[in-house]
């Protein structure tokens, strides 16, 4: 790896910077089930109007702003990298919601919230890059009010990744990044003290991959490519970056998979 991690002290041992470092520059984010799943976990977790919403790790700030435009609801986006957070402001004012969504740098550890304060807490493929899970969970599920919901979206193994998958994932996100099983996600919901709790273990398809461009429009995904032709151009640990990135093992698109998990506090 390059010396971009050094650049930046301020992230955590382990923050995959390059991955999320390139996502940024092309001004989109990503999480497995793309819109479609986005669309099935706000279901699963009642969101409405009139609710205070918050995004953990809301990177480009795609499902921020979808909220925000659909609902009459207040969305707080946060995120550890203050480049996401600047991409999804950028977003917010794209879509006409900035009067309604608000975006902090902020840690999922250590949330800049009171106890009890959001209606519904999401955190779409956040958790797995995360060094401490179980206190990524406990502060999600403080900052959620008594009745309120926190779902997740999180990269699952239903079967354990081979030793190659292991390396890839490493070589890919660092160290700290980690799968689960669904098992092993749903003791994190319940060691937080989530109850009710519902699982849905899906694989990745096509299709709900290309519905991520849905929010984002044609407009998006060219402003998109456009951006990382240049990123590609100009950037030589980005283009590293992505010649690391292309080389995915067969197994990992056919046993990597994704869970919602979604629990009443
Ligand atoms: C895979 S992206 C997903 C972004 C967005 N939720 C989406 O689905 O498009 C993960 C995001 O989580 C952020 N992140 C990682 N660790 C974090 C932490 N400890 N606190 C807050 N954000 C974090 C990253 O900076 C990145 O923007």
């Amino acid at each position: 790896m390059e010396d971009t991690e050094a650049r930046r002290t301020d992230l955590p041992p382990g923050y995959p910077y390059d991955y999320f470092h390139f996502q940024s520059q092309i001004g989109l984010t990503k999480h497995g089930g793309g819109f479609n799943a986005t669309k099935d976990l706000l279901a699963l977790c009642g969101v409405r109007d009139g609710q205070h919403i918050l995004d953990v790790g809301c990177g480009a700030g795609i499902t921020t702003s979808y909220i925000a435009r659909e609902y009459d609801c207040h969305v707080t986006g946060v995120d550890i990298f203050d480049e996401m957070v600047a991409r999804a402001r950028e977003q917010a004012e794209r879509v006409g919601v900035a009067d309604r969504t608000e975006f902090r740098v902020a840690d999922a550890l250590d949330l800049p919230f009171d106890d009890d304060t959001f209606d519904v807490t999401l955190c779409e493929s956040v958790t797995a890059f995360s060094g401490d899970k179980p206190r990524s969970l406990r502060e999600v599920v403080r900052v959620t009010k008594p009745g309120g919901y926190v779902g997740l979206n999180e990269g699952t193994f239903t079967e354990a990744p081979t030793p190659e998958l292991v390396k890839y994932i490493g070589r890919m996100f660092g160290p700290v990044t980690e799968f689960l099983s669904p098992d092993a996600w749903v003791r994190l919901l319940e060691g937080a003290g989530l109850q009710d709790i519902v699982v849905q273990v899906r694989g990745l398809e096509v299709g709900d991959a290309l519905s991520a461009i849905k929010p984002v429009g044609c407009r998006g995904l060219v402003r998109a490519s456009a951006r990382m032709v240049v990123v590609l151009l100009r950037d030589r640990s980005a283009r590293q970056f992505a010649g690391r990135s292309t080389s995915v093992p067969a197994r990992l698109l056919s046993t990597m998979k994704f869970g919602l998990y979604v629990g009443r506090k």
